[in-house]
């Protein structure tokens, strides 16, 4: 059984483990990764990045996500990093933190949430666990990583809870 809850100080060098493991980000895509976790733990006044974990019974975690308000936004939320631990992964853990993350976006209003990632072929299996999840890419940017590797927007559009006027 896995369970989800906030991201507390102790698990922050599993996080950076999962992140190596996976074998899909490069050294300055997990530095990036791991400003986002400490900007969570030690800065007690920010409001832009939020980290949930997925644990074991034991309380081993298995995958991490981080999301946020997407900036001078109402109602857009941006997921930064998924990611699970490579001999945990096609077991629904990753489809159990994105819904937990969908329903946070949903009871704080949330009208959309979008993920980026690359166009690369090895991200390919990634690519297609947002479109199983029911994002769409709604912008693609050429090159924008690097020479032949694109940038991919994937969004997923929420119909509002409560009715009412704009
Ligand atoms: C992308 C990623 C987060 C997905 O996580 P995951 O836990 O492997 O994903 P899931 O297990 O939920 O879903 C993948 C597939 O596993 C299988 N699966 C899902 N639930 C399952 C279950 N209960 N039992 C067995 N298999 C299952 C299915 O084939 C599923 O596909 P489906 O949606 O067609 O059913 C993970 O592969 C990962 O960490 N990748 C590397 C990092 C990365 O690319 N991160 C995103 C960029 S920031």
């Amino acid at each position: 059984m896995i369970q989800i809850r906030k991201m507390l100080p102790r698990d922050r060098s599993a996080i950076y483990e999962i992140l190596q493991q996976t074998d899909m980000f490069t050294l300055d895509e997990i530095s990036v990764a791991m400003e986002l976790v400490d900007i969570f733990l030690f800065s007690a006044e920010q409001k832009d990045y939020f980290i949930y974990v997925a644990t074991t019974q034991a309380d081993r975690v298995v995958g991490y996500m981080c999301y946020g308000p997407t900036p001078a936004t109402v109602g857009t939320f941006d997921l930064y990093w998924i990611a699970v631990s490579p001999d945990m992964q096609n077991q629904g853990v990753g489809k159990q933190l994105l819904l937990y993350v969908e329903n946070l976006v949903l009871e704080q209003e949330g009208r959309m949430l979008i993920i980026e990632t690359s166009s690369q072929e090895r991200y390919s299996s990634t690519q297609k666990f947002y479109e199983r999840n029911g994002y769409a890419i709604e912008a693609r940017i050429a090159h924008f990583y690097r020479l032949g590797d694109d940038r991919l927007i994937y969004v997923k559009r929420f119909i509002p809870a409560r009715g009412g006027e704009e």
